[in-house]
């Protein structure tokens, strides 16, 4: 049976989206079976794939509202509502990398939910039609802990959490632990933190190795021993709607997430 991993951290700009698209890509390389979810309501994860992203959202260049297209594509949000089924909604990207898009419908879920008995539960359920269907399902988290978040918490096996190794790194980490140790409670006992992945290292910076070497120590084992260093690879390929393996296979980014799948297959 497969795993089922979020990649989890109320912070943004940490890693969560490019450790989510490109672990995935990296197991599917593999010949494992991914399917990924993108559960940011800013669809980042969908975008960078090339699979459907936010609609109805403001352009940057223009002061133009973008109307929304006629037929709204389909999202992890119609999943949510109860409306569609994990299956109906995902985009078989290749034959072994399938994303269940976002929508920036998704923002209105924490809302939209709020009297839903078990609304904690969502995801889980929904997921459980599927799991047999993968190796791995690898979801990604909006950089808060309200109710997406929870239902990503309820739903998976392990967190992967993403940390940059620069000033307040572990701030906010705490609170993280706290709603995991929660979560774990009341909803899913077996959750445990598979890994702290330490995103955007840059070896070269003095305060960057001072603060993986404060993280290793908060965290101890827990923390891979792979680390994502800073590679500009990784920042361009969403633009491209591509993969790191895709975009650029011989980058260091491409060399770290594999060496990262490597771990986390091996142990
Ligand atoms: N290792 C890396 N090297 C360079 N840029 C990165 C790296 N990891 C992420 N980025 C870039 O940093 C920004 C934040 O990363 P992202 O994965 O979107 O974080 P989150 O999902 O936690 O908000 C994005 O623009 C992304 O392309
Ligand atoms: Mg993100």
């Amino acid at each position: 049976m497969g795993t089922v991993i979020g990649v989890v951290n109320q912070k943004g700009g940490v890693g969560k989206t490019t450790t989510t698209v490109n672990l995935g890509a990296a197991m599917a390389e593999r010949g494992k079976r991914v399917l990924l979810i993108d559960m940011d309501p800013q669809a980042n994860l969908s975008t960078h794939l090339g699979c459907g992203g936010p609609e109805g959202t403001v352009s940057e260049e223009s002061e133009d509202i973008t109307e929304p297209t006629e037929q709204v594509p389909e999202s992890v949000y119609d999943v949510l509502k109860g409306n569609k089924t994990i299956k109906e909604v995902l985009i078989e990207r290749s034959d072994n990398l399938h994303v269940v898009p976002s929508s920036l419908f998704l923002s209105a879920a924490d809302l939209e939910l709020g009297g839903v008995v078990g609304r904690e539960l969502i995801l889980k359920r929904a997921l459980s039609k599927v799991r047999d269907e993968y190796d791995v399902i690898i979801i990604d988290c909006p950089p808060s802990l309200g109710l997406l978040s929870l239902n990503v918490l309820a739903a998976v096996d392990q967190v992967i959490i993403p940390v940059q190794s620069e000033y307040l790194a572990l701030h906010g980490v705490r609170q993280l632990l706290d709603t995991i140790d929660q979560v774990r409670t009341v909803y899913n006992p077996e959750l445990v933190v598979g890994g702290v992945l330490i995103c955007l290292h840059d070896n070269r910076k003095r305060l960057a190795r001072a603060v993986a070497d404060t993280i290793r120590a908060y965290f101890g084992d827990l923390v891979f021993e792979q680390v994502i260093r800073t590679n500009v690879s990784l920042a361009e390929a969403p633009a491209n709607g591509q993969t790191i393996f895709e975009y650029a296979p011989r980058s260091s980014g491409a060399e770290d997430y594999a060496a990262l799948v490597e771990e986390i297959l091996n142990g």
